[in-house]
This record gives structure tokens, sequence and C-alpha cells, in this order.
């Protein structure tokens, strides 16, 4: 876990450079491959916003055979953010990078209930009528379950997000 050869994307010297440092932000490593864009999708960044992003998919990593990761530029991540991510990339890292410097690293933790994140795909569900009510979903091994009615997401999670 600490040895810095581990994953030698780009801490070693001996290989290319393939994403470069970044100078204050927050680098989520050790993303499943392929979920970088779902990772973009719950972090709210189209391109629009104008931030700095930079994606590496499917590369090398001793740990995982073949991880994401994804470095944005001046921002740091809410826990609800970090929650959500743990849905879709179960072994990520979350390192925070001030000056060039990671000054903490955590890895995500699956959180028990979400709330207000994901919109509920049933049309008759009490959270998507007019009523104030927020979504909660209950956090399970292979899914999400609407707290209200029941309904199960299972790995569509991306097209869901936007909940009240
Ligand atoms: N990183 C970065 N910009 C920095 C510092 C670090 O993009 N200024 C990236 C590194 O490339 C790495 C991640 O942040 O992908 C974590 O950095 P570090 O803790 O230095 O690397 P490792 O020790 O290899 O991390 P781990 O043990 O979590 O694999
Ligand atoms: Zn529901």
């Amino acid at each position: 876990m600490t040895d810095s050869n581990s994953d030698n994307i780009d801490t070693d010297a001996d290989h290319q450079l393939r994403v470069s440092k970044i100078q204050d932000g927050t680098v989520i490593d050790h993303v499943t491959g392929g979920q970088a864009l779902t990772v973009l999708t719950i972090l709210g960044i189209d391109g629009s916003g104008g931030e700095a992003v930079s994606i590496g998919m499917n590369v090398p990593s001793d740990r995982m055979g073949e991880k994401d990761i994804v470095k944005v530029e001046g921002r740091e991540l809410s826990q609800e953010e970090v929650d959500v991510l743990s849905l879709v990339a179960p072994d990520a890292t979350i390192n925070i990078v001030r000056e060039y410097d990671v000054i903490e690293k955590h890895r995500v933790e699956r959180p028990t209930e979400v709330v207000g994140v994901f919109s509920c795909p049933n049309a008759n569900c009490i959270t998507t009528e007019r009523e104030p009510v927020e979504s909660r979903f209950s956090v399970l091994d292979d899914g999400v379950r609407c707290a209200y009615c029941g309904t199960l997401v299972r790995e569509e999670f991306a097209a869901h997000i936007g909940g009240k």
C-alpha cells in the first residue's frame, strides 16, 4: 500500500509520465477500470464548468490489473460525493493535493444510505411526485433500494443522479 512503485502509472521514473501531477485539487485513484466517466458524472463535471480535469482509463495497476484515475484541479469533494463514488469505485483512494504534495489520503467507504442524490426510477414513487420528499436509498451489496417504494437500482447509478 505504501510502496510507491506498487502502481507505476507515474511514480516510476523509468516509465513515461501518463497523467501529469496536479498542483492543487483532488486525485481519485484506483478507480475501477472503465468507471472514470461515471465518476465525472457523479461529480457533476461535464467540461462546461471550466475545471482542469485529467483522466486515465484502463491504465495498468499492479494492485488492480487495470484502473482509472481522475485528477481534478482546484476542487475538493464533499462527503456525499465520496459516498456515491464508493458505489461505482469501491477501491478508490481520494488524495487531496496542495502545492503538489498529497496532504491527505483516504479510502472510500460504502455508506449505508444515500439521501437526495439519486432519483427513483418509479414514476409513482412519492419522491418523484410533487411532494417535498427527498429521495432516500439504502445501499445493498448489489445496488441501492428506494426506502419509499422498494425499487432496486443495480448498476446504472449514473443515469439516476439528480435526486431531490
Ligand atoms: N498525484 C498527482 N499530483 C500530485 C501528487 C500526486 O497527480 N501533485 C497523484 C499520483 O500520481 C498518484 C496519486 O496522486 O496517482 C497518489 O499519489 P501518491 O500518494 O504520491 O502515490 P502512491 O504512493 O503511489 O499512492 P498509493 O499508495 O495510494 O497508490
Ligand atoms: Zn421510489
